[in-house]
């Protein structure tokens, strides 16, 4: 009995010399668990993160807190209080933001691309219940695949990096009753109320300047069950997270106390920020503003502004006069930079033959776009030629072509906005054996649709567009598996003066028409000869040319010419396609096929014709033998 007696009172004490409770005005001398780029400075300030690009960094209180009394299952209240400041990079863009965070583990995501998930959690386990984490985020960056709502914003998530709950930062004045925005990122110090109450499990956030007394009404304040969520023993403390701009996140002081409220903190003891900075900034912009009247005075400065100059360079766009009739179709350089994460690998959906690709979500709208980067030359009458058509073919709307939304111009390269495409390109449904088979009426649909979206580029508008490169890699699925033509247009970039990235010649080897060879000439029985080879790859789901398979099957137009002489023509089909084809459809298409392949541009349909065949509407002729061969361009 009194052996038990002294075991509780033993485990008591020990409890509570585990101290529940903390208040540290800087952190000078303070004993906590850091990595990655945490740290605290010698100001006594803690630093979750500094100049370095992609990385994380967490700082723990070094013991675990308790939060469940032993034998109940109800989370003990708990209450904590931070002041921090977020210096960015760029005064305009945030960083990924930090978090004040409750967890089982101090290990939490260090990968250098675990930066996008706020230094929390990574790839594999966003959003997995066996995480254990309650995390308040202060986000600063607009993710998409976070669904976030905005670039500055506060959140509650639970074990992953898509808030349950979040608001815009900001605070509802006590004076007026009004909300006022705050911006994370200005460099101000703020502070901040974490605050849960374990008998109605309300789960409160509170935000306001530093120097003002707590808001009585919260901006988040949810009614959350912790008790699945939250463990016995938690670690508290925060992590940074920072991405393509960095941003230092400080946290000046910080009290913690579980069952009641946290200690107040001593605002006037708290470490100052170093040197100020945004101070220092407004300073050089005011330079910069005077520049051109004081030239000796930059020559001075030319150090302390670099880091602005590099700013709007990054950002600089060209513009020029007779590009105001445009403005309309324009898209700043800035908002595709944030789109695309500052072009971002993880974005780039491809390379193609005129620059590479990116997805982004365009920061106000949350549209998803594909902004392809051209190189182009400096010469300004070819540039302004492209643009102008550039801008004539946005105009060209229709359901098989994928809609232009807009460009930008920067020094040596433009910057074309197209709408997303989410099932990316038709050959890699193709010609990957890991992507599912495309069925025979998908098919069968996607070649209708190119046939009518090719014709309407060919007849549908006061001006005759010629892709010059249709085949499988330059048709893209959109949602609903719906084929749309990409790219169309670009060809003439090479008339304009773009940087060519391969060959001279427009167009892809096994999808020239041998005309093009001797005469040069494009006409629009070109596209119609790709439109063959087009055809064959889509039935015969592979590529226009295989140089690894034996002579007669290299090129595929050949080897289906060949195929059809013997009566074997529908051998040919794809062999994933199995029992799964209309036999009139793959014959239509296979002799289809043949038809635009013919070595002479004018016995060849034209895409009108093509359509009609396509739709049943006129029974397609039948072919004579020709003799099928590439002339040369094979
Ligand atoms: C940032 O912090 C890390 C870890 O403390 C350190 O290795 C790195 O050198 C620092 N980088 C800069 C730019 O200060
Ligand atoms: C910091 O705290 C941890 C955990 O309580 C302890 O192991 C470590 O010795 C402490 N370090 C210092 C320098 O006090
Ligand atoms: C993700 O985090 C978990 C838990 O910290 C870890 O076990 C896992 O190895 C990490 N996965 C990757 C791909 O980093
Ligand atoms: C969640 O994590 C656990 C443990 O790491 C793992 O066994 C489980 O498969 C994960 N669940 C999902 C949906 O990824
Ligand atoms: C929070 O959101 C995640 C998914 O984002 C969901 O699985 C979870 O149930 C939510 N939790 C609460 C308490 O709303
Ligand atoms: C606060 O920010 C929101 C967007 O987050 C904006 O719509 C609103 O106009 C801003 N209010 C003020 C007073 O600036
Ligand atoms: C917690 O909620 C209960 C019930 O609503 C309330 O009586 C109590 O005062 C609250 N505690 C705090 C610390 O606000
Ligand atoms: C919270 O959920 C647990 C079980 O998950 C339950 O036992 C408890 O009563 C709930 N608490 C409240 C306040 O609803
Ligand atoms: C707060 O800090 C200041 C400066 O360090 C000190 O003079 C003052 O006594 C402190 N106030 C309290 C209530 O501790
Ligand atoms: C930084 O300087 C500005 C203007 O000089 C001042 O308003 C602000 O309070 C200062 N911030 C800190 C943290 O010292």
């Amino acid at each position: 009995m009194t052996a038990k007696v002294f075991f509780w009172a033993l485990l008591l004490t020990l409890g509570l010399s585990a101290s529940d409770e903390f208040t540290y005005n800087g952190f000078n001398g303070v004993n906590l668990s850091v990595d990655g780029l945490a740290g605290i400075t010698s100001d006594g300030l803690l630093r979750l993160t500094n100049a370095t690009r992609h990385a994380t960094g967490h700082a723990f209180y070094p013991s675990p807190m308790r939060f469940k009394k032993s034998q109940v299952d109800k989370v003990l209240s708990f209450s904590t209080t931070f002041v921090f400041a977020i210096i960015p990079e760029h005064q305009m863009l945030g960083s990924s933001g930090f978090t004040f965070v409750l967890s089982p583990s101090k290990e939490l995501a260090k990968d250098s691309a675990d930066d996008y998930f706020l230094g929390i959690v990574n790839m594999t386990n966003n959003g997995n219940a066996s995480n254990h984490i309650l995390a308040v985020e202060f986000d600063t960056w607009d993710s998409p695949e976070a669904e976030d709502i905005n670039d500055n914003h506060v959140g509650i998530d639970i074990n992953g990096i898509i808030s349950n709950y979040s608001k815009p930062a900001g605070f509802t004045s006590d004076d007026d009753g009004k909300f006022q925005n705050l911006t994370l990122f200005s460099g101000e110090p703020m502070q901040a109320w974490i605050e849960y109450n374990g008998t109605n499990t309300q789960l409160s956030v509170t935000l306001a300047p530093m120097w003002k007394p707590k808001p009585k009404i919260a901006l988040l304040s949810p009614t959350i069950n912790l008790s699945s969520i939250i463990l016995d023993h938690m670690y508290v403390g925060f992590t940074g997270a920072v991405g393509i701009t960095y941003s230092y996140y400080y946290i000046l002081g910080w009290s913690f106390e579980m069952d009641a409220r946290a200690p107040e903190l001593n605002l006037s003891s708290l470490p100052l920020l170093p040197q100020n900075l945004t101070s220092l900034e407004k300073k050089r912009k005011t330079l910069l503003l005077w520049l051109p009247l004081t030239l000796l005075l930059v020559l001075l400065t030319v150090a302390g502004a670099t880091l602005v100059v590099v700013r709007k360079k990054r950002f600089s766009e060209m513009h020029d006069d007779w590009e105001l009739e445009f403005e309309s179709n324009r898209f700043p350089y800035e908002q595709l930079y944030k789109a695309t994460r500052g072009f971002k690998d993880k974005c780039l959906l491809g390379i193609g033959g005129f620059g590479s690709v990116y997805r982004g979500v365009l920061p106000a709208s949350k549209v998803e776009v594909a902004v392809k980067r051209v190189a182009v030359h400096e010469s300004k009458k070819e540039v302004k030629e492209f643009v102008a058509e550039i801008v004539s073919l946005g105009k060209l709307r229709h359901r098989n072509l994928v809609q232009l939304l807009g460009y930008c111009r920067r020094k040596g390269e433009l910057l074309l906005v197209y709408e997303y495409m989410p099932n990316g390109s038709l050959d890699k449904f193709l010609f990957y054996e890991t992507k599912q088979t495309l069925d025979w009426s998908l098919r069968f649909q996607i070649i209708k649709g190119v046939a009518s979206g090719l014709q309407y580029l060919h007849e549908g508008w006061d001006q005759v567009v010629i892709h010059r490169d249709i085949k499988a890699s330059n048709i893209l699925l959109d949602g609903d598996m719906k084929g749309k033509i990409a790219d169309f247009g670009l060809a003439k970039l090479h008339d304009h003066g773009a940087a060519p990235q391969s060959t001279n010649v427009v167009g892809t080897l096994g999808f020239l028409a041998p005309e093009l060879a001797r005469t040069c000439k494009v006409t629009t029985s070109i596209d119609v000869f790709a439109f063959g080879a087009f055809l064959f790859e889509v039935a015969c789901g592979r590529r226009a040319i295989e140089p690894n398979k034996q002579e007669s099957e290299q090129v595929l137009v050949d080897w289906v010419f060949a195929n059809w002489k013997m009566g074997t023509i529908h051998e040919t089909k794809d062999p994933r396609l199995g029992e799964d084809y209309v036999l009139e459809e793959l014959d239509l298409v296979l002799k289809l096929g043949l038809f635009c392949s013919h070595p002479l541009p004018s016995a060849r349909p034209s895409m009108r014709q093509i359509t009609q065949y396509l739709n049943r509407d006129v029974p397609l002729p039948e072919m004579l033998p020709y003799h099928c061969h590439g002339d040369g361009i094979f």
